[in-house]
Formats: structure tokens, C-alpha cells, sequence
């Protein structure tokens, strides 16, 4: 089966000189948590900043799911979920809405929307605080929601960058198990508890070929 993510002479250099990517190789197969652990400024989130289409690479070559980054980014994006080193969350709308916004931006029916909600909402163990405003949330509150919003389109790929920072020891655990069981036992990744950052691929079937390229920012 092909890998779900290869990585080529991967470069990245910032316009002030920084290189972040020196010709990274990396081959990922389907069906794990892969965990990339680094020192600071070491490129875990500029390596996934361009595996999420959000950044472009300056050299080198990415394919995730069966598409390339820079080719056919909107296809990678139907594909992927990605919870960033910082949570992105609208302050005013509760926990139960911003889930639901994020499925209905992926698509979803506000019926389906809403199931997945649930399902998701069950899994981070966050159901007495879901209808409370996102602004009155803990670090780690926060932290949980946005991982529940990544789910909540059953990605191919879920990116993970540093997950459990805030996150108190009993939920860190729980989070380290495998993402999708609430909803699709029969494709659950294996765990590695000492992943900080993670690409997490369940097994899944070829993508189709619908691609509609758009254009991520080159810094
Ligand atoms: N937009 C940017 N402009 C200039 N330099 C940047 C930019 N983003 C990242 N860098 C630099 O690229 C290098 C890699 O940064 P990156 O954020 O990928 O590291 P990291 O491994 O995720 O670190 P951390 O563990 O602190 O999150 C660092 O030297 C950082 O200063
Ligand atoms: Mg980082």
C-alpha cells in the first residue's frame, strides 16, 4: 500500500534567512501516529504548515493522501484535519458551535453537523462545558475543542502540532488514544504516547481524483 505522506529533499528557507527545511526525507506509512519530535525551532510546524497546504515549499517534493501539497492543494485539504500549535477558536460562540461550524465548512449538512457534534463531543469528554462560550474555557478546555473540530470531518490525515501542551495528565492520556474510535473502530491507528507532534493516518481507500489547486502563501 502507498505511504499516506512522502516527503522529497523537502527546503524551506524564511525571506529573512532562516532555513527551517534543509532537504527533509520522510515516508510515513498508513495506519500510524508518527510522532516528530524536535528541539525548538527544530521545523516540526513549518513541516506541517506545508504538508497542510498553508505554506509553500521553496524545493523539494510533498504528497499527502495520493496528492501533491503544491499541485493539488484543495485535494490534500479534503483530506486532512489539523489542529495547530495554537487553538483557533471563535471566543464568542460556545464549544458545541464552533465544532458544528467547522463540520459545516467542511460540507456536512447542519444534521450531519450536528450527529457529528455529538460524536466528537463525547470522544474529548467535554459535555458539561460545550455550551458555554469558548472565551471562558481553560487553556486545556480550549485545546480539546479544537481537536474535537479537526475530527469532526473524518480526515485521512490529522495533524497534531503539540496536542497536549495545557492539556492536564488524565486527558492527555485519554487523547493519546486512538482518535477515531468513537466512530470507526475498524480503522483506529496505532498510538505511541511519546509523539509531541503528530501525523496520524487511518487506514482509508484512494482518493478520487477531484482536485481544485489554490494557491498557499509562499512565507
Ligand atoms: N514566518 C517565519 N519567518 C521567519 N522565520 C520563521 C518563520 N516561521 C518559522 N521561522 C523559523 O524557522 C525555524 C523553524 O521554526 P518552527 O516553528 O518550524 O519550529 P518548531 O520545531 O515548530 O519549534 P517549536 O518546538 O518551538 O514549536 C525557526 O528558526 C523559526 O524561527
Ligand atoms: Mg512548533
Amino acid at each position: 500500500m502507498d505511504p499516506i505522506i512522502t516527503v522529497d529533499e523537502l527546503t524551506k528557507q524564511f525571506r529573512d534567512g532562516t532555513t527551517a527545511l534543509d532537504g527533509l526525507h520522510l515516508t510515513i506509512p498508513r495506519g500510524v501516529i508518527y510522532g516528530l519530535l524536535g528541539p525548538n525551532g527544530a521545523g516540526k510546524t513549518t513541516l506541517i504548515r506545508i504538508l497542510a497546504t498553508l505554506l509553500r515549499p521553496d524545493a523539494g517534493t510533498a504528497r499527502v493522501a495520493g496528492y501533491d501539497v503544491a499541485r493539488h492543494p484543495a485535494a490534500v485539504r479534503d483530506r486532512i484535519g489539523l489542529a495547530g500549535q495554537f487553538a483557533a477558536l471563535d471566543d464568542h460562540l460556545t464549544g458545541r458551535e464552533n465544532i458544528a461550524m467547522i463540520g459545516r465548512l467542511y460540507g456536512l449538512s447542519r444534521r450531519e453537523a450536528n450527529v457529528r457534534t455529538e460524536q466528537v463531543l463525547q470522544r474529548i469528554h467535554l459535555d458539561d462545558a460545550a455550551d458555554r462560550q469558548v472565551k471562558t474555557y481553560s487553556g486545556g478546555m480550549r485545546r480539546r475543542i479544537d481537536l474535537a473540530a479537526c475530527l469532526i470531518g473524518r480526515p485521512q490525515v490529522l495533524f497534531l502540532d503539540e496536542p497536549t501542551t495545557g492539556v492536564d495528565p488524565a486527558s492527555r492520556q485519554d487523547l493519546w488514544q486512538p482518535p477515531n474510535t468513537s466512530t470507526k473502530p475498524t480503522n483506529s491507528p496505532t498510538a505511541s504516547p511519546s509523539s509531541t507532534t503528530a501525523a496520524c493516518s487511518p487506514k482509508a481507500p484512494p482518493p478520487n481524483s477531484k482536485t481544485a489547486p489554490a494557491a498557499p502563501s509562499s512565507n
